[in-house]
């Protein structure tokens, strides 16, 4: 086995706003720019689509229109850009931040009249958290647009990143005049059309009448403050995740949208070290590593297939090879692995760090899960968050005991929801971010497996894997909270809690017992 350098060349990130920030808008028109699709209205569309209850819920049952969406290759450059989706429903949250712990870098969208929104701040904590470097798209400056300086301030204060503004806008909305390209000296007309010549700031002001004009005025005198009080771009500390470039534009308008994608060319990092155990993987190994960050199922409606996302992590994925899928110990033979372009798919030959694939499989493997031809090795952190919202499982029809548990199984594998198994008696809890998962699984079960259920409320408001640091103090804990104990689809001990005080108390009970509201699957 060779050491593979094919790496070198992959960009691998994702787009993290919050909904109507302007994401689908922005992947269209960086798909546009790199030549990737030709029309507009190809991403737009299925954005649209999904964005209504109703008609996700119809696009989950037909399938496969999501699924191209969930990771787009594309060139630019010289390099191979994969786009990964982030669901843009809150209550997918906990895909989406799966996700994540498959990019490389991510662009953080947000509106330019709203700054920093909820959504925004929840995935720039699940970034800093893997310290993945961002870069900025302030969007929509072709309308009323906040004070550049307090956005930046914005960020600085809220999200405790620094700020390097690599586009200056002058004006926004009606008075918007273009943008000053502060990295390469250089105009950006209001069309978006990059013009040669490097204006300073009174040329600026002469050429759109700033002295009559409050808000251009105004734009300047803030960027010359910027020059006095802000960091200029550092890579080093953009890679750490400590500062972020900061760009401006429209992405409907078309404009800073291409010197955003030259940004992502330019700065984004190689593949990186993941962490795993019992040693870190590094995108150079020869060995062939992967893990599963996505399972999406029924691409195929009249098979009950299902596509693995995997994420290559080090080494060369063949079509054709072996890999043992760690966890279960079992070989798997990669007879078709897919690449996923913006309008079709391929099968892949080869596929290096930072790729993502989607392997065919009939429920063999999981997300989280870690596939090799080296040594073993688990890939950790991709997390299991405790349910925000936790319920019973319902069975309207006793007679389908068995096609309940296959469905939970399934549903669950698939990330729709997580299932807990009480230790005591029968029945299921399922646990969910969101209701509108609640209502997935209701409805697929139905379509699927022709199983009805209802979601009832249940007596736990929470659940907390346990970690077990001392057996002797868990057989304790267990006894005397038999009916809250409950197993995760691993296998691994949860504690079904009513209320957060009783967490409290038991952790402070069994200080030998950790109550965890995430579960690294590594
Ligand atoms: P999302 O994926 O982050 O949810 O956002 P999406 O791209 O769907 O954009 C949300 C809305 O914001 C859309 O308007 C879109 O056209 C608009 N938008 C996106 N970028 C810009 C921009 O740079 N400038 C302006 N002015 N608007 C922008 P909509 O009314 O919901 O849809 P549509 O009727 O315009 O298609």
């Amino acid at each position: 086995m060779t050491a593979p350098t094919g790496y070198k060349t992959r960009r691998t990130f994702a787009i993290i706003s919050h909904p109507d920030a302007g994401k689908t808008t922005l992947t269209e028109k960086l798909l546009l720019n790199s030549g990737a699709i030709h029309l507009a209205g190809e991403v737009k569309e299925r954005g649209e689509r999904r964005r209504t209850r109703s008609d996700w819920m119809e696009i989950e049952q037909k399938r496969g229109i999501s699924i191209t969406s969930s990771v787009m290759t594309f060139e630019h450059d010289g390099l191979t850009l994969n786009l990964l989706d982030t669901p843009g429903h809150a209550d997918f949250s906990e895909d989406t931040y799966r996700t994540l712990t498959a990019v490389d870098s991510a662009i953080m969208v947000l509106d330019a009249a709203k700054g920093i929104e909820a959504q925004t701040r929840k995935l720039f904590e699940v970034c800093r958290m893997r310290d993945i470097p961002i870069i900025t798209f302030v969007n929509k400056i072709d309308r009323e647009a906040r004070d550049t300086l307090e956005i930046l301030d914005e960020i600085m204060e809220t999200l405790a990143l620094d700020t390097a503004p690599m586009m200056w806008p002058v004006g926004a909305g009606v008075d918007f005049s273009g943008l000053i390209d502060l990295e390469r000296g250089r105009f950006i007309a209001p069309d978006g059309k990059p013009e040669t010549d490097a204006p300073g700031v009174e040329a600026i002001a002469e050429r759109y009448g700033a002295t009559q004009n409050q808000q251009i005025a105004a734009s300047m005198e803030g960027l010359e403050l910027s020059r006095e009080s802000l960091p200029k771009f550092d890579q080093a500390a953009f890679e750490e995740g400590t500062l972020t470039p900061v760009y401006f534009g429209s992405a409907l308008k078309s404009i800073g949208v291409r010197e955003l994608l030259e940004a992502v060319c330019k700065f984004a990092p190689e593949p990186r070290t993941q962490p795993a155990a019992p040693q870190p993987v590094e995108p150079g190994d020869p060995a062939c590593t992967g893990f599963v960050f996505k399972v999406q199922a029924n691409m195929d409606p009249n098979h009950r297939d299902r596509v693995a996302f995997v994420r290559v992590a080090s080494g060369t994925l063949k079509r054709g090879m072996r890999l043992k899928n760690v966890r279960s110990g079992k070989d798997l033979k990669v007879a078709n692995p897919m690449f996923f372009f913006a309008r079709e798919r391929e099968l892949a030959d080869e596929a290096v760090a930072g790729d993502v694939v989607g392997i065919p499989n009939h429920g063999t493997l999981s997300v989280g899960d870690t596939l090799t031809d080296g040594e073993d090795v688990t890939v950790t952190g991709i997390p299991n968050f405790a349910p925000e919202l936790l319920r019973r499982v319902h069975l309207s029809d006793a007679s389908k005991t068995k096609q309940l548990a296959k469905a939970l199984s399934d549903l669950a594998e698939e990330g729709v929801v997580q299932v807990f198994k009480p230790t005591l008696g029968s029945g299921y809890y399922v646990g969910a971010v969101g209701p509108l998962q609640l209502e997935v699984l209701t409805s697929r079960a139905q379509a699927e497996y022709s199983v009805p259920i209802r979601i009832e409320p249940a007596q736990y408001v929470t659940a907390r894997w346990v970690k077990v640091n001392n057996a002797a103090q868990f057989e304790k804990f267990a006894a005397i909270h038999r009916l809250n104990i409950a197993e995760d689809r691993y296998g691994d001990p949860v504690f079904l809690a009513p209320s957060q005080w009783e967490i409290d108390r038991c952790a402070k009970d069994y200080p030998e017992l950790e109550f965890m509201a995430t579960k690294d699957r590594g």
